[in-house]
């Protein structure tokens, strides 16, 4: 049990925490559920960041998912080897190909045809040979909120069937490009089934159809994508995804790679914010408190919901609330139309699932500091990120300032 009144006294409000042994049960049952066959879970750094977090997952045997250069530094510090770290995403930089491919990481997974002739002049400038991957784009809807959903034509993401096989066919011919895996990931927070199976299904004929033109692959990167409980949604058990998803490959020796994110991380954490005040405008009530849509941008941007729980000592009814924070936006609430009872001046919410991209899509609007994050491992609380102070925002700019 998190004890977030202590954890708030020393380290402060707003404040992230993170519970790691949650994670570990969650790393554990998914890696268990694809046994059968050798895998590589190559965890979402974009879910949560945190160099500690990411090193809790890289001392379980992690690898990592990447999609900024950013990311693969932060996975080789800390401790994720290169031959489990994969960089996907849909605009990199030669620059960050370069660096890529110089570190010699297991793979880049690639997104377009020009993307493919780019890695290859620069594999070839620095005299060696990429290993690549290719997003296919199966045109399945995933069915999600359509900011989170990537599977389909109309999204910027991968490639279709017959663009993939001439793109494979040339890596094959090239002395610059190994391909070497084939990668899908259609939607986050995916709660159906049907969707993932026919998405594997799909990728799998690929693989069977480069297989009778000699192309031998290696790994079949299924994405990210678990979805999870926020409310009372009804997700998909490990073990189901990781049989549908094998029943697909059949007669095929591949190495499973997965790239969870959310499943990993969202509920191991909490977001955890003081109430300053109350107000009443006309009939309707307000929660002010010291987060902001800065700290977790998920209600403003996706109208997401969390589940708010309050540490107080009232005992009154609970009541109807928008919880909102200090941010010059109307955009700027946590929850609409949410029952609390009356709070006090310093009482706690507690916004629960929180831990996957929650203070990864934190910014600096109004000029707010970013929180502290807090990791709790064993019953014990740790330090994982200090809280930025004014000092860390301006020191940018400082030395630019004209007198
Ligand atoms: N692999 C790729 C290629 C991805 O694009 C993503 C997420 C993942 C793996 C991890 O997906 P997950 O297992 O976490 O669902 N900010 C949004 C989610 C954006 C997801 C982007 N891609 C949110 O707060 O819901």
């Amino acid at each position: 049990m998190i004890n977030f009144r202590e954890l708030t006294d020393e380290y402060k409000t707003p404040l992230y925490i993170y519970d790691l042994d949650y994670m570990s049960s969650r790393y554990t049952e998914l890696k268990d559920a694809f046994k059968a066959r050798k895998s590589i879970m190559a965890y979402a750094i974009k879910a949560n960041s945190n160099l500690s977090v990411v090193k809790h997952f890289a001392d379980m045997g992690s690898g990592a998912d990447c999609v900024s250069i950013g990311e693969v530094r932060r996975a080789f510090l800390a401790g994720i080897p290169a031959y489990k770290i994969i960089f996907s995403g849909v605009g990199k930089s030669d620059a960050e190909l370069r660096e890529a491919i110089e570190r010699d990481i297991l793979y880049i997974n690639v997104e377009s045809e020009a993307e493919l002739g780019r890695i290859e002049l620069i594999a070839k400038e620095l005299e060696t040979t990429c290993r690549i991957s290719i997003r296919v784009n199966p045109n399945i809807d995933p069915k999600t909120h359509p900011y989170i959903s990537t599977g389909l034509h109309d999204n910027k993401f991968g490639v279709d069937l017959t663009t993939a096989k001439r793109m494979y066919i040339k890596a094959n011919n090239s002395d610059n490009l190994d391909p070497v895996g084939i990668h899908f990931h259609i939607g986050s927070q995916l709660t159906e089934l049907k969707p993932i199976y026919e998405s594997a299904e799909i990728v799998a004929d690929l693989v069977r159809s480069l297989q009778n033109i000699k192309i031998e692959l290696k790994f079949f990167d299924v994405g990210g994508g678990l979805g999870v409980k926020y409310d009372d949604e009804v997700t998909i058990p490990p073990y189901e995804y990781a049989q549908a998803i094998l029943s697909t490959l059949k007669g095929l020796d591949l190495t499973v790679i997965c790239e969870p994110g959310r499943f990993l991380t969202a509920n191991a954490g909490y977001f955890v914010t003081k109430v300053l005040y109350e107000k009443q405008n006309g009939d309707k009530k307000f929660v002010v408190v010291d987060g902001a849509m800065n700290d977790l941008l998920r209600p403003a941007l996706y109208s997401a919901y969390h589940k708010i729980e309050a540490v107080t000592d009232s005992k009154n009814d609970e009541r109807v609330v928008d919880i909102v924070g200090p941010v010059c936006e109307s955009g700027d609430f946590f929850a609409k139309d949410y029952m609390l009872p009356e709070l006090a001046h310093n009482d706690l919410l507690v916004i629960h699932s929180a831990g996957a991209y929650g203070f990864g899509m934190g910014s600096n609007y109004n000029t707010r500091g970013r929180s502290a994050e807090v990791a709790v491992k064993d019953s014990k609380a740790r330090l994982i990120r200090r809280r930025e102070e004014f000092e860390d925002l301006v020191a940018l700019e400082k030395e630019f300032l004209q007198s």
